[in-house]
C-alpha cells in the first residue's frame, strides 16, 4: 500500500477506531446487529411501544443504544436521544432530573414596557419539573415535549438500581405513557438474563415493552468491526488474522477492539500497513500486559495451587473453550473434549468435577457461577470478559495452539 497517497496519522487514528473501553457511538464504526437494530427502530416508530435491551456484560448494549439517533434520519424531524447512566444511589426523581437536565426548553414570557414584547430564554426542563418528580409529572412533561421532536430516552445500566420502588415506578411510567399514547420511546438497558431481572411488574407492561435480547456477536459481525477499522485506517488485515481475532474474542467485541488495536500497532511498528496472522501472537502478549491488576489477580487466585501437578489452570482453560450456549453457560460434559485436547489425556467428568465446583467457591474468587439443578448443572464465567482472557493466557503459556481456536465451538 502506498503511504504517500493520503497523509493520515494512523498512530492517533488507531486509538479512535479501536476503542476497547468505550461504546461505539459513530454509525460508520458500528458493526452487525441488524436484527436488534431493526427491532428497536420498529419500536420507536410505533406509538405506545417501549423497549428493553438486555444481555451479558460487554456484549454491546450501550453501543446499540448509542447509534439509534444516528440511524433515525427522518426529514423535518429533530431526534433527541438523551442517555443517562443509572447508579445504585439513584431515585426516581434523580433519574428523571438527569434526563431533563439534558433537554432545553424555550420559555417565552410576555413583558410589558414601552412596547409589548416577548422575552425568550432557554431553561433546562429539569428546572421546570420541580424537586419531587412523580410519574404523572413525567408524563405531562413528556406530552409537552413530544410535540417538539422525536424523543428517545435511554436509561443505561438499569441493573445498577437497587431500590425495587424505583424499578416499579419506572414500570408505572411506561404503562402511563403507553396508556396515554404519549409519543416518546423509553429504552431501558441493562445486564440481565431476563426481563424480570431488570424491571419489576413486567407482566403489566408486557404489551408496551418490546424485549431485545443481545446475544454475543457472531464471528462475522466481529470481523466486520475489523473491516470497518481497516477501512478507516486505510490498512488491510488478511482473512487468517481476522478469523483468529474473532475466534479469540468469543463473541465479546471488547476483545476484537483490544486485539485489533494491538495488532495494528504491531504492524505499524514494523512499518507495514498490511496486518497478517503473524501479528496476532505479539498482539495477544501486548493485550495481556495491558490487563489491569484486578483481573490478573482474579485469574491467579482462581488457578492458585501450591502443588505443581494440579489441573486448575488446564480445567479453567477448558471451561473457557467449552461451547458456550445462551448467556455464556456451558455444561461439565462440554469441558471434557477441550480438557482432553489440552492435556493430551482422556478425562471423564468425575476427574474434574471437583475443580468446577471449587471455581464457584469464594476461595477461588468465584470465577465461575453455577446454575440449575443436580446432574443438570450449568456453569459460566461470572465476569464474561474473563473467558477470552483465560484463552489468551493459555495461548501465551503454550498450553494450546492457535489451531484449537479455529474450531467454532
Ligand atoms: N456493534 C458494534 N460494533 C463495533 N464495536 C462494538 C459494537 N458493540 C460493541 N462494541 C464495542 O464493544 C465494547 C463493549 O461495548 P458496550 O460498552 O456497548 O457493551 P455493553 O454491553 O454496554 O457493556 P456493559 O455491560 O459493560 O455495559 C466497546 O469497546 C464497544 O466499542
Ligand atoms: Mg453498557
Amino acid at each position: 500500500m502506498n503511504t504517500k497517497e493520503q497523509p493520515i496519522d494512523r498512530e492517533v487514528l488507531v486509538g479512535r477506531v479501536f476503542t476497547p473501553a468505550t461504546p461505539v457511538s459513530e454509525g460508520a464504526l458500528f458493526a452487525g446487529r441488524m436484527v436488534q437494530l431493526r427491532k428497536v427502530l420498529d419500536t420507536i416508530n410505533q406509538r405506545g411501544q417501549h423497549t428493553i435491551i438486555f444481555g451479558e456484560r460487554g456484549v454491546g448494549k450501550t453501543s446499540l443504544a448509542s447509534v439509534l439517533s444516528s440511524r433515525l434520519r427522518i426529514p423535518g424531524t429533530t431526534v433527541i436521544a438523551p442517555r443517562v447512566n443509572c447508579d445504585s444511589a439513584d431515585t426516581y426523581s434523580s433519574l428523571w432530573k438527569k434526563v431533563f437536565s439534558q433537554i432545553d426548553l424555550l420559555r417565552k414570557t410576555p413583558t410589558v414596557g414601552f412596547q409589548m414584547s416577548i422575552l425568550e430564554e432557554t431553561v433546562k426542563a429539569a428546572d421546570v419539573i420541580g424537586e419531587e418528580v412523580t410519574p404523572d409529572a413525567v408524563r405531562r412533561m413528556l406530552t409537552l415535549l413530544a410535540d417538539t421532536g422525536l424523543f428517545i430516552i435511554i436509561f443505561d445500566e438499569f441493573d445498577r438500581i437497587m431500590e425495587p420502588l424505583v424499578r416499579r415506578s419506572m414500570a408505572d411510567t411506561i404503562k402511563a405513557l403507553s396508556d396515554h399514547d404519549v409519543n416518546v420511546t423509553l429504552v431501558v438497558v441493562g445486564v440481565a438474563d431476563s426481563v424480570e431481572d431488570l424491571i419489576s411488574q413486567h407482566e403489566s407492561i408486557e404489551r408496551a415493552m418490546v424485549q431485545i435480547k443481545m446475544p454475543r456477536m457472531s464471528r462475522s459481525e466481529l470481523q466486520q468491526i475489523l473491516d470497518n477499522g481497516m477501512e478507516r485506517l486505510k490498512m488491510t488485515m488478511d482473512e487468517d488474522g481476522k478469523a483468529e481475532i474473532a475466534a479469540l474474542s468469543q463473541g465479546l467485541p471488547h476483545y476484537t477492539h483490544l486485539l485489533g488495536l494491538h495488532a495494528t500497532r504491531v504492524a505499524l511498528d514494523r512499518g507495514s500497513l498490511d496486518i497478517t496472522s503473524r501479528e496476532i501472537e505479539p498482539a495477544v502478549k501486548r493485550a495481556l500486559a495491558d490487563v489491569n491488576q484486578a483481573v490478573r489477580g482474579a485469574y491467579d487466585r482462581a488457578i492458585f495451587s501450591p502443588r505443581k501437578d494440579t489441573l486448575y489452570a488446564q480445567v479453567l482453560l477448558a471451561c473457557a473453550l467449552a461451547g458456550t450456549g445462551e448467556f455464556g453457560f456451558f455444561t461439565a460434559a462440554s469441558v471434557r473434549d477441550p480438557l482432553s485436547t489440552i492435556t493430551g489425556k482422556r478425562y471423564e467428568i468425575p476427574g474434574f468435577a471437583r475443580h468446577l465446583n471449587d471455581f464457584c467457591e469464594e476461595s477461588r474468587g468465584s470465577i465461575l457461577q453455577k446454575a440449575g439443578v443436580k446432574r443438570k448443572f450449568r456453569f459460566r464465567f461470572r465476569n464474561p470478559l474473563m473467558q477470552p482472557l483465560v484463552i489468551m493466557q493459555g495461548l501465551s503459556e503454550g498450553r494450546i495452539s492457535r489451531a484449537v481456536l479455529g474450531r467454532d465451538h
